[in-house]
């Protein structure tokens, strides 16, 4: 059989499909972005419809581009961002409303409510999660309060909910299969990541019906088959994970107390558990970094929203720079002497704060601050946020040695000046791996090995490869007089002070 797998990676602002060859190498790609909605302040949402025609778009586009056809292709890997959710009707295939997207704020007040009421613990004894409206539970309790008659539709069985893999799973079997594995069912905040099962007592709190939701298998498992007319033959479908839990993958973080961190339009930064199910007392989430053969690998996750979309704020809000990559040149540029600090809440803060109403703040303006100290205090605020996150991992799981090393990915990791400036705020080594597609490799990964056709976890892992280390190369003084500045920064941008 050939050794072909395609890999649908569906991202917050676009789709890309890359295929690979037998040697674990980029043969063919297709990428295609969609628009995104903001309906009301907070809002975000996506059209499935458009999320489904760049999914097909795509697939046939790196089917071509690499000059190959659906009967090469041993198996598909999807991966996808996480939490969002859709609720279509289990007859038609047709959504009853936008998928309301992890970064919408709507169900700020339910969390509150939920919270008054006592419940974040149950919560996240259960889930590993918090009451954020991150997670997908509450933006499903929402629909089925807002849609016209959803709530009894649901209760006769007429619809289905899930996250943007099962939507998608749906779509591709032609309604055949209504599944997800257990990394994308850990960010539900209705799923119960000890006992590995919907949780009937929090879908009882959200009044979401256990019917709706799709069967939970394991990230390597049987998916059923693609329709044979969406592209020319049936292809089977053979792996699934959240992205972030295929970026730990295909960053090969195997071994507890590995960690990687991805700097995509926010970043998230997985530590590997193993076993052990760690329950944070910073204000981490614990989350399910994979399931295969039935075993569970847990991870402690810190979720920060904004570490690219500030190179992006650099680019398209103060234009300071006219191209992303431009961002390391400019900061490298920066009067040294000056302290300029950013707090990026423009969304809130994520981990460790938990601060949806924050907003964001720069400090330390002089005269002589302009565009370089800007750019400057913007990509080291993404340094800073990812030590918050490795100080509360360390304080929450004695596996996180003060040896652990970062292995890096996303598109902001290809700023040298930006990784070098990490490893120094960390006071630990960032390593870049040569393939940079670790999200899409971890998806193709679990769809390859299921099928038999790429290697074992052990094999390939030691195919991953080391482009370079940044090493650490501050003095300590300087380093944690930033780190006051920081912490004195973020004290006065929270919202509860
Ligand atoms: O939790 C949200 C995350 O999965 C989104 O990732 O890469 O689509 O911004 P990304």
């Amino acid at each position: 059989m050939s050794g072909f797998v395609l890999a649908i990676d569906q991202g917050t602002t676009s789709t890309r499909a890359i295929l690979f060859d037998d040697k674990m190498k980029v043969a063919g790609t297709g990428q295609q972005e969609f628009t995104q909605h903001y309906p009301a302040s907070g809002w975000v949402e996506h059209d499935p419809e458009d999320i489904w025609g760049s999914v097909v778009a795509t697939v046939k586009a790196a089917l071509k581009n690499a000059g190959s056809a659906a009967s090469d292709v041993a198996a598909i890997g999807i991966t996808n961002q996480r939490e969002t959710v859709v609720i279509w009707d289990r007859a038609t295939g047709k959504p009853i409303h936008n998928a309301i997207v992890w970064q919408d704020r709507r169900t700020a007040p339910l969390c509150h409510k939920l919270k008054k009421q006592g419940l974040e613990k149950k919560f996240t004894r259960k889930t590993g999660l918090l009451l954020d409206p991150y997670f997908s539970g509450t933006k499903i309790a929402w629909m089925l309060d807002k849609v016209k008659g959803a709530r009894k539709r649901a209760e006769k069985g007429e619809l289905l909910a899930g996250t943007i893999d099962s939507f998608l799973i749906w779509r591709l079997t032609g309604g055949k299969v209504h599944a997800t594995d257990a990394t994308n069912a850990s960010r539900t905040l209705v799923y119960n990541i000890e006992k590995n099962v919907w949780d009937d007592e929090l879908l009882s709190i959200l009044r979401i019906p256990a019917a709706m939701l799709p069967e939970v298998k394991d990230c390597a498992d049987d998916y059923g088959v693609t329709e044979k007319g969406l592209f020319g033959a049936e292809i089977r479908i053979l792996g699934v994970a959240g992205d972030q839990h295929a970026a730990t993958i295909g960053q090969a973080c195997f071994e507890p107390g590995m960690m990687k961190s991805t700097y995509g339009t926010g970043c998230f930064a997985l530590l590997n558990t193993g076993t052990d199910l760690v329950r944070s007392k910073n204000r981490l989430l614990t989350t399910i970094a994979y399931r295969l053969n039935g075993k569970t690998t847990y991870a402690l996750e810190g979720s920060i929203f904004i570490a690219g979309a500030a190179v992006q704020w650099l680019r398209d809000g103060i234009k300071v720079i006219g191209k992303a990559e431009h961002s390391g040149t400019l900061a490298a540029e920066a009067d040294p002497t000056q302290d300029v600090y950013l707090v990026p809440a423009f969304v809130g803060l994520g981990a460790p704060h938990w601060d949806a109403e924050a907003r964001g703040a720069i400090f330390g303006l002089t005269r002589n601050s302009g565009p370089a100290e800007f750019a400057h205090a913007a990509l080291e605020s993404v340094a800073y946020q990812t030590r918050d996150l490795l100080d509360a991992m360390r304080k929450d799981w004695k596996g996180a040695s003060a040896k652990t090393v970062l292995r890096v990915d996303g598109g902001m990791v290809a700023s040298d000046w930006t990784m070098q400036r990490l490893a120094d705020i960390l006071d630990a080594p960032v390593d870049r791996p040569t393939i940079l597609e670790t999200t899409a490799l971890g998806a193709a990964w679990l769809a390859g090995s299921k099928a038999d056709v790429w290697p074992k976890a052990k094999d390939f892992a030691k195919s991953w490869a080391l482009e370079r280390r940044f090493k650490p190369d501050m003095e300590a003084a300087v380093r944690s007089a930033k780190l006051a500045g920081w912490r004195n920064a973020v004290r006065r941008t929270l919202s509860r002070q």
